[in-house]
């Protein structure tokens, strides 16, 4: 009998294997996506903030196929408003995501095309489906670091642009010691 290695492999939870894919952004990366412009400025640039270990199995744009990611975004906050992720909508826009809780705390927030904003609290084990035209991004609301996991379609692509010119209509800030959403 044929025995068949599996291709991906966790290690220290980091994937590990053929068409793993690995990203990191440091704060400069994420220039222009943080309210405080000044206390971004006093930041060193080069703080790591998040990495993203991707496993994609597909070529990219491959209809019916899946991609699985890793993020680890690292804890910390410019001004009052907590590390996140650049954020995106989908380039074919009506794909979906799942999205689920490894490690620490964090907040997913979400962004219809109506420029609706709400937000769900992420933590290991939670599970969390973003359908089709909702634009995302998390962000470590603790001290530690904050992974989490990822499923998407292989032909979804990633539109940074409009989040980029128009950011999100709310923005999670601490306020009391607490997470908040305020809108802009
Ligand atoms: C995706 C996922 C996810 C995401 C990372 C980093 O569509 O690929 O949503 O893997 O890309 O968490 O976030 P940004 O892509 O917004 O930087
Ligand atoms: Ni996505």
């Amino acid at each position: 009998m044929e025995i068949v290695f599996p291709r991906l492999f966790f290690a220290g939870n980091r994937l590990l294997g053929e068409r793993v894919e690995n990203v990191s952004r440091t704060l400069g990366d994420l220039r222009g996506i943080f309210a405080d412009v000044d206390a971004f400025s006093r930041m060193p640039q080069n703080i790591l903030a998040y990495e993203v270990s991707s496993f994609l199995p597909e070529q990219e744009g491959t209809p019916g196929g899946l991609y699985f990611g890793i993020t680890y975004l690292h804890p910390g906050k410019v001004g009052n408003e907590y590390f996140m992720t650049k954020g995106h909508f989908h380039a074919n826009i009506d794909r979906a995501e799942f999205y689920w809780g490894l490690e620490g705390e964090g907040m997913l927030i979400l962004m219809d095309q109506l420029r609706r904003v709400w937000a769900e609290r992420v933590f290991p084990g939670s599970l969390h489906y973003i359908p089709g035209g909702v634009a995302h991004r998390m962000a470590n609301t603790g001290n530690t670091l904050f992974s989490f996991a990822a499923c998407w379609p292989s032909d979804a692509g990633h539109n940074y642009r409009e989040i980029a010119d128009h950011g999100f209509a709310a923005r999670l800030l601490e306020v009391d010691g607490k997470p908040q959403l305020i809108g802009v």
